[in-house]
């Protein structure tokens, strides 16, 4: 075969594998193998040497144009392959913007002691209360003397608490509140007081220096045990759910006469007794009582006419039993890893 018709299949024969060529790394191969130093074409041109020289110049322009066309073809290709390339990014890049977006951030959740302070809010609301706050330094009168608790009264020294003088404090209760209630409002009335309230008390699982109460204070004409009962079943049955019991255990306030502790059936073990209830199949969740007619007196009204009744709670203990957390302090830590279980 002479040297002309080499060309000519090489041509064809190459032309045809470079249009083939499925991606960039396979043309720029075939490329090397017929226009490369040791490629088919490149052999072809070195034997041009033996040829006579008559024959030379037309093979060499013939080889040149082959080669020519070769490379357009290779350009081609190339370009080709890029657009199938670029085509495929645009795919695997495209945008829905109607898919449903990603959530920015995670929700987050109420801190189980609001969780807790809201349903007996609710409850209390729900039965006519309304909200009355007081100040977290308080009046030695207001948190102590005036609710039946002189100066000498040894039931002070269960509420230590901060002085920050002689006459005031930072108060141990939220009592100091129907102090202020009944010294700027006009009765009959429904109150819930909820607050911060302060002692001097070591922190261990089950004591803060800083908690968290509830007061609620009725005051009217012709008040009852029996209202206050049904005032607290109905809170702790929306806190604690319809199948707690709860009992009216004597007890001993200054500020109330008769005084009772609140006890509900333990969430825990049914009432069965276990080691939350100390065996007992009860936990104390709150103090109440009817007013201390001396404490009306104490804010200028006729204990003969006006009767109060009224109860304090721990928020922060209530929140424990509800959710079954047994040290207070993980209340405080906001360590979201906690919190988030709620
Ligand atoms: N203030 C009391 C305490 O912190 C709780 C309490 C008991 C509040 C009886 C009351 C009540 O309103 O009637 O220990």
């Amino acid at each position: 075969m002479g040297m002309m018709e080499s060309l000519a299949l090489l041509r064809e024969e190459a032309e045809a594998s470079l249009r083939n060529c499925q991606s960039p790394e396979e043309l720029e191969q075939q490329l090397i193998d017929v226009l490369g130093r040791n490629g088919s074409l490149t052999a072809i041109l070195r034997a041009m040497g033996k040829l006579e020289s008559s024959e030379r110049a037309s093979v060499g322009a013939y080889a040149n144009k082959v080669k020519s066309a070769l490379e357009a073809v290779v350009a081609e290709r190339r370009a080709a392959l890029g657009e199938v390339a670029k085509q495929l990014r645009f795919e695997k890049e495209a945008l829905d913007v109607t898919a449903p977006g990603q959530l920015a951030s995670p929700l987050g959740r109420l801190h189980p002691m609001t969780q807790t302070y809201r349903l007996i809010r609710d409850a209390l609301v729900g039965m006519g209360f309304s909200m009355f706050d007081g100040p977290e330094i308080e009046l030695d009168d207001n948190n102590f003397t005036l609710l039946n608790l002189p100066k000498d009264h040894p039931a002070r020294d269960m509420q230590d608490t901060f002085y920050i003088n002689e006459n005031v404090v930072l108060r141990t209760h939220t009592s100091p509140c129907e102090i202020r209630a009944l010294t700027t409002l006009t009765p009959p009335f429904r109150l819930m007081m909820p607050g911060r309230v302060f002692r001097v008390d070591e922190v261990d699982a089950s004591h803060s220096p800083v908690f968290h109460q509830i007061e609620g204070f009725v005051v009217d004409k012709g008040l009852t045990l029996g209202d206050l009962k049904g005032i607290l079943d109905s809170f702790v049955h929306a806190v604690f759910g319809e199948d707690v019991k709860t009992r009216l255990r004597p007890s001993y306030f200054p500020f109330t006469e008769p005084s009772a502790e609140l006890d509900v059936s333990c969430s825990i073990c049914g009432g069965k007794g276990c080691r939350v209830c100390k065996g007992t199949g009860w936990i104390e969740i709150l103090g109440c009582g009817i007013t201390n007619p001396h404490e009306i007196a104490n804010c200028g009204y006729d204990p003969k006419v006006w009767t109060g009744l009224a109860f304090g709670l721990g928020v922060d203990r209530m929140a424990n039993l509800k959710f079954g957390i047994n040290d207070i302090r993980l209340e405080y830590e906001n360590d979201a890893r906690f919190l988030r279980q709620f």
